[in-house]
């Protein structure tokens, strides 16, 4: 949860932006950072255009100057930088607890590169360790799929901002399911995308290309093995 960690790690992501990209903006406060230096960078004449994973940060790349294109626009995206929640050492991610997953996991497969800024807070050995699930559902279908949720084990809980149900920027909602550390999170991910009336879940496995972290020794470099 330390500020300038976040920043150290979503500042040197920008070494892989180049002139002429097409970039995906992830969301979240690590990523804010990320955005906000960019916007600095287009202002010294920096040529890029991006995608946002959700509306804040839409919001926040026009008003620091990041033009912005949509998936009408564009079929492909160079380089995606995002947050995460938790990262394993195989570089499986939990993300969502900012609630933009559905978006960010289709922005992330529509890059050619996926690289993840975090502090050292969120390594952990298996995936579930630190951080629910996020399971973004169809409205009607939240209480079928907590059902099913709990079956399967752990514990659902439908997130609420306020007391409401919280709603995501495509008008679902999202279901915190805390869970065991989880052994398989593919074949997890894999299950949950099967479940009718599941959008997607927070579950990102065999994604991410590049890892960086944060941390009071420094900032190091996690790559995806070949
Ligand atoms: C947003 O939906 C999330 O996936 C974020 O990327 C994730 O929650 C990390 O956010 P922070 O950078 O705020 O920790």
């Amino acid at each position: 949860m330390n500020d300038s960690l976040k920043y150290r790690a979503a500042v040197a992501a920008l070494d892989e932006v180049r002139a002429g990209m097409t970039l995906g903006l992830g969301t979240g406060s690590t990523v804010t950072h990320y955005i906000r230096e960019l916007g600095r960078r287009v202002g010294e004449g920096l040529e890029v255009r991006a995608v946002a994973t959700s509306l804040r940060s839409e919001a926040l790349a026009r008003e620091v100057g990041v033009p912005i294109v949509t998936f009408a626009d564009v079929a492909s995206l160079d380089l995606t930088v995002d947050g995460a929640d938790e990262v394993s050492p195989q570089l499986d991610l939990t993300k969502g607890l900012g609630g933009a997953l559905v978006r960010e996991k289709v922005v992330a497969r529509a890059s050619e590169r996926f690289v993840i800024v975090v502090d050292d807070s969120k390594i952990v050995d298996r995936l579930g360790t630190r951080s629910p699930i996020p399971v973004e559902v169809v409205p009607f279908a939240s209480d079928v799929v907590s059902r099913r949720l709990r079956a399967i084990g752990g514990e659902p809980r439908l997130r609420r901002v306020d007391g409401e149900p919280f709603v995501s920027d495509n008008g679902n909602h999202v279901v915190d399911w805390r869970v065991e550390p989880i052994d398989d999170p593919a074949a997890l991910e894999r299950d949950l995308k099967g479940i009718t009336g599941v959008v997607d879940s927070g579950l990102f496995t065999n994604m991410a290309d590049r890892v960086i972290v944060a941390g009071a020794s420094g900032v190091r470099s996690l790559e995806r093995s070949p």
